[in-house]
């Protein structure tokens, strides 16, 4: 199983860490993808020691291929893939892929790859980004292009304090989506005591994401493309 992994720039890209570590622990071979604006959030060589590969940052780059693989790396990490996510996909990167635009490293190799992968996408963001009719179309194109499972994102507290739709689904749900496994029953919330009465009003409970129809699983192993180690659009 060969995972390539695209993290996007959103507060969520820590958690994209622990999903490489428990992918690698799950059997998966892991190459990350990012954004540029991903590299402000974590830095690649996090994700270069975790996955024990380089990190794609630039896909324009030529050179650094070994004999004979071409320097056309955006088609041959996407040819290599058995499995993919993006995780987690910004507003920004998912209107791109809905609407084809390939302007960076990751939307280049996703437009690449091949139909009948696996390939999870995993949107986060504030809420009123998610509700946005724009995003909603977005995603509605994404889901009628029959190339993605596109996961729910998850309703709590986020990062700008809002309360609502919009994080990350928990690494074990991501992962659940990738290998086919049932997702894990939501966590039954126990009644308030009297005394918890007295305290704040507890956050509304995780949704499981909500997947939505799978695409065709890999018809077979595909022959690996040799991967270039390094080169200019690596770190
Ligand atoms: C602190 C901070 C957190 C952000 N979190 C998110 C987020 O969770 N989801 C999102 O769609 N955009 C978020 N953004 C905005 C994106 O970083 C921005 O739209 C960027 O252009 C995304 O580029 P990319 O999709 O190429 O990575 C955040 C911006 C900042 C400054």
């Amino acid at each position: 199983m060969r995972l390539l992994l695209g993290v996007t720039g959103g507060i969520a890209a820590y958690k994209a860490a622990d999903l490489v570590s428990q992918a690698v622990k799950a059997g998966f071979e892991v190459r990350v993808v990012m954004t540029p604006s991903a590299t402000h959030f974590v830095g690649p060589l996090t994700f270069e020691a975790l996955s024990g590969h380089p990190v794609m940052l630039d896909a324009l780059a030529t050179g650094g291929a070994p004999e004979g693989s071409g320097a056309v790396q955006h088609i041959s990490w996407a040819k290599w893939a058995t499995h993919a996510c993006i995780a987690p996909l910004s507003a920004a990167s998912l209107g791109k892929l809905a609407c084809g635009i390939s302007d960076n490293a990751l939307t280049t190799v996703w437009l690449a790859l091949p139909p009948g992968i696996v390939n999870v996408l995993a949107p986060a963001m504030n809420t009123q980004m998610w509700d946005h009719p724009i995003v909603q179309r977005n995603v509605k194109w994404l889901e009628e292009s029959g190339r993605y499972t596109v996961l729910s994102p998850t309703s709590k507290r986020l990062a700008c304090g809002d309360v609502g739709t919009g994080a990350l689904p928990e690494v074990a749900d991501l992962l659940a989506a990738l290998t086919g496994a049932p997702t894990p029953p939501p966590q039954k919330v126990a009644p308030p005591t009297k005394a918890a009465s007295a305290a704040p009003i507890p956050l509304p409970p995780v949704a499981a994401p909500t997947p939505r129809p799978a695409t065709p699983p890999a018809a077979g192993p595909a022959p690996i493309p040799a991967i270039p180690k390094k080169g200019p659009g690596f770190r």
